[in-house]
């Protein structure tokens, strides 16, 4: 009798720890399943936002299609192609024509010299994977490299896409994270060529 009372609290303790272990389990795997979603909103939202902003027009290297000119999305967001040296881009003389770009689209000559689309993959040595999304979001709001580096040259359209919300640019962020590393280190840019000595 004495071990028939005691046992059924025993029993029914066991059962509510049972219960809360597998409440909070739940509890755990849900709030998991909520984070990824939100995480993969991000990344979606990135995707929608890199795609809109016209980044692959720049920064993924062109080729011929069969219907013309497209970005080769196999090197997609790699920037200007590492082997590819080009020679001198063509003097323009006295304007109104400012500048010339390669068929990749990923140099471009004006009077800052030659700047090449860089490379926005996660590849940790050519492209930003060492990156930290504050340094992504101060480069794009002020147009230094990592937020504190040399001033970007035309034309990346930083003063355009800096004024994306700080959501919007970590969304972008998160996106670059999650798409394939391409090892590839895109050159410097070239300065403007020395205006010609005076006789
Ligand atoms: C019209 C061409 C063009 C478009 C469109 C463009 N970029 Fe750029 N971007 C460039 C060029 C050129 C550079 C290199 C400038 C330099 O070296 O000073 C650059 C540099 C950058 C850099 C600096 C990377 C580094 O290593 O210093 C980031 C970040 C960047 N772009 C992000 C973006 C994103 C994100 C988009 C789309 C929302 C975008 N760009 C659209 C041309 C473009």
């Amino acid at each position: 009798m004495n071990q028939h009372r005691l046992g059924v609290p025993v029993a029914l303790l066991a059962l509510m720890a049972l219960t809360a272990d597998a409440t909070l389990a739940e509890e755990v795997a849900s709030a998991a399943v909520v984070e990824a979603s939100a995480d993969a909103a991000k990344v979606e939202r990135g995707r929608y936002l890199v795609t809109f902003g016209g980044c692959n027009d720049c920064h993924t290297p062109w080729k011929m299609g069969e219907n013309g000119p497209e970005p080769d999305m196999s090197r997609m967001l790699s920037g200007h192609p590492q082997q590819l040296t080009l020679p001198a881009a063509p003097a323009l003389g006295a304007g109104p024509w400012e500048g010339v770009w390669s068929a990749t689209f990923t140099a471009w000559a004006g009077p800052w010299g030659v700047s090449f689309t860089r490379n926005l993959t996660p590849d940790e040595e050519t492209g930003l994977g060492s990156w930290t999304e504050r340094e992504f979001v101060t480069t794009l709001r002020g147009g230094r490299q990592r937020g504190i580096g040399r001033e970007l040259l035309p034309p990346m359209p930083w003063p355009g896409i800096g004024q994306a919300s700080d959501e919007d640019l970590a969304a972008i962020f998160a996106y670059l994270r999650s798409i394939p590393a391409i090892s590839n280190r895109v050159p410097d840019p070239i300065p403007p060529a020395l205006p010609p000595a005076a006789p």
